[in-house]
């Protein structure tokens, strides 16, 4: 079975309340629950997981090869800063995509440019909680396809 990591970075775990005009009404809690649905539809086993330190989200990151095939981020706003997060990505050696409920490129300037990108196989954003969706469905493709 495909062993993939969700991570979700800062203010995420307030999803439900948090401007839900631009990031939708459902919580984190549900979004986890349709992820680890579908992947099992997939015949993907996920773990999901959100903090709010970059730290924490870097030790996870570290410490997952031998545990998963593949990795989801939504870094929060960690993805337009966080040159570490780039570097464990890219450290830890497996595939990654980057999922966003919003379309960061259709806000503002600073939200533009994603220091993860580079390190990550592909993106989902825009889509609400649709993107993790997404974004799973695509890489346990790729990971099934490289097996
Ligand atoms: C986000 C987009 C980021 O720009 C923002 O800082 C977030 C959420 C998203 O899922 O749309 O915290 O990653």
């Amino acid at each position: 079975m495909i062993r993939v990591l969700c991570l979700s970075g800062p203010n995420l775990q307030l999803l439900g309340t948090r401007e839900p005009e631009i990031y939708g009404k459902e919580t984190l809690a549900q979004i986890h629950k349709r992820v680890i649905a579908r992947g099992k539809e997939l015949g993907a086993a996920v773990k999901c997981a959100q903090s709010n330190h970059e730290g924490v989200l870097l030790d996870r990151i570290g410490a997952a090869r031998g545990k998963f095939e593949g990795l989801m981020l939504n870094a929060g706003a960690l993805t337009h800063t966080s040159l570490a997060l780039f570097d464990a990505i890219k450290a830890v050696g497996l595939p990654c995509v980057e999922v966003h409920l919003s379309n960061p490129e259709a806000r503002e300037a600073y939200r533009h440019a994603s220091r993860i990108a580079p390190a990550c196989i592909g993106k989902v954003a825009g889509f609400g909680a649709e993107s993790y969706l997404l974004g799973l469905e695509g890489l346990v493709r790729r990971l099934a396809g490289s097996k």
